[in-house]
């Protein structure tokens, strides 16, 4: 049986097979979620809020718990879209504001720019980049660098089982 959930951002609908994860509909109807750690847990690009129904999920885990803690824009109402099933009607859901560091494919380019929008570290949300801020080489630089840690990071965890 599918369960309901609604993606308030682009307003639709999506079915979901009772106890799939809340990912699995947002990849499905092409929300520009990432999944920097593949879907373990471990990272702040699946980060999600709940605006209804969140009986209708599975309830927290351990792993889930502490990756939220780290997360900057966590509030009341968050989840891990790769972490939380969908077991009963009427999830609503909406994404943070802001793109992901990892979601930029050419960083050099950005240079002498402003940022079209925040853009966020990828483990713990927080804003890298304001909004609107000049973008310039020392902050390109600064920006590599956490690309490279955030990877070596996930790179070392690859093995962790929950
Ligand atoms: S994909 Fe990384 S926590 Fe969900």
């Amino acid at each position: 049986m599918a369960k309901i959930v609604k993606l308030d951002p682009i307003d639709e609908e999506t079915a979901i097979k009772t106890n799939d994860n809340l990912l699995s509909g947002l990849l499905r109807n092409e929300l520009n979620v990432l999944q920097e750690c593949g879907g373990r847990g471990m990272c702040s690009t699946c980060h999600i809020y709940i605006k209804e129904g969140m009986g209708s999920l599975s309830p927290l885990n351990r792993r889930e718990k502490r990756t939220l803690e780290v997360i900057t824009t966590c509030k009341m109402n968050s989840r891990l879209a790769c972490q939380a099933r969908v077991i009963g009607e009427g999830v609503v859901i909406e994404l943070p504001s802001g793109m992901y560091l990892s979601e930029i494919e050419d960083i050099d380019a950005l240079i002498g720019r402003r940022a079209q929008q925040d853009i966020l570290h990828p483990l713990s949300g927080k804003v890298l980049v304001e909004e609107g801020k000049l973008i310039s080489r020392s902050m390109i630089s600064q920006l590599k660098d956490t690309r490279g840690e955030i990877k070596e990071y996930l790179a070392k965890t690859e093995d962790y089982s929950y």
